[in-house]
């Protein structure tokens, strides 16, 4: 399923809940290279206006927001999100921190309403975010496509910031996405309780369990759910009836994990080229700066 279907406001707070889990070494991870970097990579571009799709609770946004205001660029803030609740509670805080800041959010999906993203204003350059690892949500063929259009947002000048989560130790990331206290489970369940509300379904969430598989060969971890027993569903919006054998499988999310390489490609098929490149002393994380190549 494309991720934007697991955000509802229920979705969003679960996967806030996910960010903190021991076991989900993802956003601290990246948050630490930010943390490193951003300084730099604020006063290197000159960055005043910055855009972040798929902002969510734009918790990790503050460390780029302290180092414009520190540069004394800090303008405008344009959190972008599928969720409409998680944009107003991270516009909510923020006004409250950056008394100063133009803050435009905007509730949308960015397959199609980047052109709800305001034209710069001023001189400053403009930063646009994809934090988190979700480009590693979307199926490989629209990636490059995402990357075009979001292409479309860059000036002379400005740049694009990319978290990726890294291949490595298939059993730690493998443990990512099946926490012991089953965060990540009800996550992958409640994209059944959406599936029911939006397409008048009538999926049992009792009747499926948790799945996380690693496939070494993408590289990517895939969530499943699998049905505890045979069962018909139906989706009266679809007006489809759905078979499932116990013990059957359906994937819900694929999450991809990067090389470095495998973001150079995936740039250069875009129009972009990697400018920057900067992950944790482990490698599990990576943060790349990509500009339009032409
Ligand atoms: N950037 C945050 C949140 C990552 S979760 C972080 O790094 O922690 C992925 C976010 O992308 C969610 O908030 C979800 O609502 C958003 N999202 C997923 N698909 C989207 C789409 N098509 N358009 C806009 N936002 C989307
Ligand atoms: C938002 N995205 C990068 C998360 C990930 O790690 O793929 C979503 C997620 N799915 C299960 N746990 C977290």
């Amino acid at each position: 399923l494309p991720p934007k279907y697991f955000y509802d406001e229920r979705g969003s707070e679960l996967f806030e809940r996910i960010t903190r889990l021991p076991e989900y070494y993802q956003t601290r991870t990246e948050l630490r290279v930010l943390r490193d970097i951003a300084p730099g990579v604020v006063r290197r571009h000159g960055v005043a206006d910055l855009v972040e799709l798929g902002s969510g609770s734009s918790r990790k946004t503050s460390v780029l927001l302290d180092a414009m205001r520190e540069a004394r660029t800090l303008r405008r803030y344009v959190p972008f999100d599928v969720c409409p609740e998680a944009v107003l509670a991270a516009a909510g805080r923020l006004r409250g921190e950056y008394p100063a800041l133009d803050l435009h959010g905007v509730a949308g999906d960015f397959d199609h309403h980047l052109g709800g993203v305001p034209e710069p204003d001023g001189d400053g350059r403009r930063l646009v975010a994809f934090l988190g690892g979700t480009i590693g949500n979307l199926e490989p063929g629209a990636r490059v496509p995402f990357l075009r259009s979001v292409a479309g947002l860059l000036g002379p000048g400005d740049i694009l910031l990319v978290g990726t989560d890294l291949a490595g130790d298939p059993a730690r990331i493998r443990r990512a996405y099946d926490d012991a206290e089953g965060v990540t489970a009800q996550f992958n369940l409640n994209v059944l309780r959406v599936l029911n509300r939006e397409l008048d379904g009538d999926f049992d969430l009792d009747a499926f369990a948790h799945v996380a598989l690693y496939d070494p060969g993408p590289p990517w971890i895939e969530m499943r759910l699998r049905s505890t027993r045979d069962q018909t569903v139906r989706l009266g919006a679809l007006d489809l009836e759905v078979e499932f054998a116990r013990g059957e499988e359906m994937r819900t999310e694929i999450s991809c994990k990067f090389t470095r390489p495998m973001v150079e490609e995936m740039y250069a098929r875009a129009g972009l080229e990697l400018v920057e490149w900067h992950e944790d002393p482990r490698g599990w994380f990576g943060v790349s700066v990509a500009r339009s190549a032409a």
